[in-house]
């Protein structure tokens, strides 16, 4: 949906790919001082994103640790951008995931766009080939996460140079 609004140019990026060890970096990210490839492969595509929605379920009230584990492990390349959030899940639809998330993301300075997804039991919009097929309200709700995502990307562009440390 996002790559058809052509509202940016979209780059998917899967956790269970990019295969983050669990944080094991000596320094502070914020020094930006990684001594591990694994830390600077993923500061280089995390560089590239101008903005992000993060695609996330809800695992037992909260988000993964796996995306945890993935934000920490950088400061300044998610730095006045801005995040939108697309949850899935059961019967909360990832509301509760979301909302712990909130201020995780304010921590690393990025700019939340409030319209964000939510897709309650997710295997309701799974179809036989294994596609996520939304339907109109939640295709709505993208529309909406990507024009204020764009809105705020424009903003917030002026505040990312030069970046600070
Ligand atoms: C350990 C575990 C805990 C879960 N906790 C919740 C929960 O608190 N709320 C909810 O709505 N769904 C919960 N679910 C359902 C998941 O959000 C759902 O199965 C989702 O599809 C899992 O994501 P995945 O398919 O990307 O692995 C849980 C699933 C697992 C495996």
């Amino acid at each position: 949906m996002a790559e058809a609004a052509d509202t940016f140019d979209v780059e998917l990026v899967d956790l269970a790919e990019v295969g983050l060890p669990l944080f094991d970096e000596p320094n502070h990210p914020i020094a930006q001082d990684y001594t591990h490839s694994h830390t600077i492969a993923w500061s280089e595509t995390i560089a590239r994103g101008d903005a992000f929605a993060i695609v996330h379920p809800e695992c037992d009230h909260s988000y993964s640790a796996a995306l945890k584990n993935a934000l920490d492990y950088l400061h300044v390349g998610w730095n006045y951008k801005p995040v939108g959030f697309v949850s899935y899940g059961g019967v909360a639809s990832g509301a509760r995931a979301q909302a712990a998330l909130k201020p995780v993301v304010a921590g690393l300075r990025m700019t939340q766009a409030v319209g964000s997804v939510l897709v309650p039991f997710v295997g309701q919009f799974i179809d036989e080939e294994s596609r996520f097929v939304p339907n109109e309200q939640l295709e709505l709700g993208a529309a909406g996460l990507l024009a204020e995502s764009a809105r705020l990307e424009t903003a917030l562009r002026q505040l990312r140079a030069p970046a600070i440390g």
